[in-house]
């Protein structure tokens, strides 16, 4: 049924789709392509849909979530749909007081600093986000066999944003806490991680097909402090969701030096930023993982035979792992022209059955 988490609940075009198989290291017809950000920002219909709508607000309505998911969908040949959301969205559920104001990005009321502060995060039940329900099973139905990812924010990111107030250049506050009163950090990092283990096992439970944890500022730290104050809490997360049998990819920016740790956290794909060359992520991470990434955003600005060159060099490089999904190494760019991206994963498709 609609709930059984299970693969074996899957249609075997969608088991067997390229993307799907990339994850688990299988052989692929064809090098699968998505793009982090593909839903939402540059996209004329996606703005005119979003014109006097809230971000959080368009968060919350089924209707609008299966379009925006669907957009790029039909104009890009990507292997696989990003559920629409936000990764600040469990925290509004579970009634934190947020916004996320444009050009800005989340803004925390009452940012947390102590003991009492921790009380804000409490428990994520289903019932708190019935419209991600909702609109994954409407999803699942209309991708039929394109995999629909899910995803979560990673607990560094998460706890920067709460304890900052807001977004961050160097994540000192939230450094202080981890380094100044490490109980009261392991103790946030723990409820963040129950979130992100929830609010997955939804989507999970609704359709989705693969997960992704957006770790996104995590580069901020050093490995060490990674592996004492951070890993123990992605662990946690991947082996509480590794009981869904979905494919769990990882991935933060400027993580150079936190790849071979990502991989311990026990992902089965590490998503890799675009500085570090995917043949030398190979030797960072431990065996058995397929890496996703890792083109520079901003190198779709360039003219198209820069962009067929470098989208070339990643694939090449990408051979050297066990399974590679192509993705930019982080999100498109608000500005980048939707017919670059087009061409790019039509070229990702061509390039890699030559
Ligand atoms: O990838 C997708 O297309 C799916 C949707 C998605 C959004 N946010 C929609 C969104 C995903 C996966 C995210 C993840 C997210 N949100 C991350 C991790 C990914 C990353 O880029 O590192 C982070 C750090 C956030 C927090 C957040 N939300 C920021 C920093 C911003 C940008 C603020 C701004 O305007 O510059 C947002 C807002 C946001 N989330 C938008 C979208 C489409 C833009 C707001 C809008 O269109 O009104």
């Amino acid at each position: 049924g609609p709930d059984d988490p299970s693969q074996n609940a899957q249609a075997p075009a969608l088991r067997d789709s390229p993307f799907l198989r990339a994850c688990r290291r299988e052989p692929v017809p064809h090098t699968p392509v998505w793009f982090m950000r593909q839903a939402g920002r540059s996209l004329p219909e996606y703005l005119r849909l979003r014109e006097g709508v809230p971000m959080l607000e368009s968060c919350t309505r089924p209707d609008m979530i299966v379009e925006i998911t669907l957009q790029p969908v039909r104009r890009y040949a990507v292997d696989a749909a990003i559920f629409f959301s936000d990764i600040m969205v469990p925290l509004k559920a579970i009634g934190v007081d947020l916004d996320i104001k444009p050009g800005v990005g989340p803004v925390i009321a009452d940012p947390i600093r102590d003991e009492a502060g921790l009380g804000a995060v409490r428990p994520l039940e289903p019932d708190d986000v019935s419209y991600v329900t909702e609109a994954v099973r409407g999803l699942a139905g209309e991708l039929g066999a394109t995999p629909l990812i899910g995803f979560a924010g990673g607990p560094f990111t998460l706890a920067s944003y709460l304890v900052e107030g807001g977004p961050s250049k160097n994540h000192d506050r939230t450094k202080a806490m981890m380094y100044g009163a490490p109980r009261l950090w392991d103790a946030l990092m723990g409820r963040l991680a129950d979130l992100t283990i929830a609010f997955l096992k939804v989507q999970v439970a609704a359709g989705a097909s693969a997960v992704q944890v957006f770790d996104s500022w995590v580069g901020a730290v050093s490995p060490q402090d990674y592996r004492e104050s951070v890993l123990p809490h992605t662990s946690r997360i991947f082996a509480e969701v590794a009981g869904l049998g979905v494919p769990r990819i990882h991935f933060g920016v400027g993580t150079g030096e936190l790849l071979g740790l990502m991989g311990e956290a026990g992902a089965d794909v590490v998503g890799v930023d675009w500085r570090v060359p995917l043949d030398e992520a190979v030797r960072r991470v431990e065996p058995g993982k397929a890496l996703q990434g890792n083109l520079d955003p901003s190198i779709l600005f360039a003219p198209w035979e820069t962009v067929e060159r470098r989208a070339r060099d990643v694939l090449a490089r990408g051979r050297t792992a066990e399974g590679h999904v192509f993705n930019l190494g982080h999100g498109v760019l608000p500005s980048t022209d939707p017919d670059v991206l087009a061409r790019l994963a039509d070229l990702v498709h061509e390039a890699s059955t030559e």
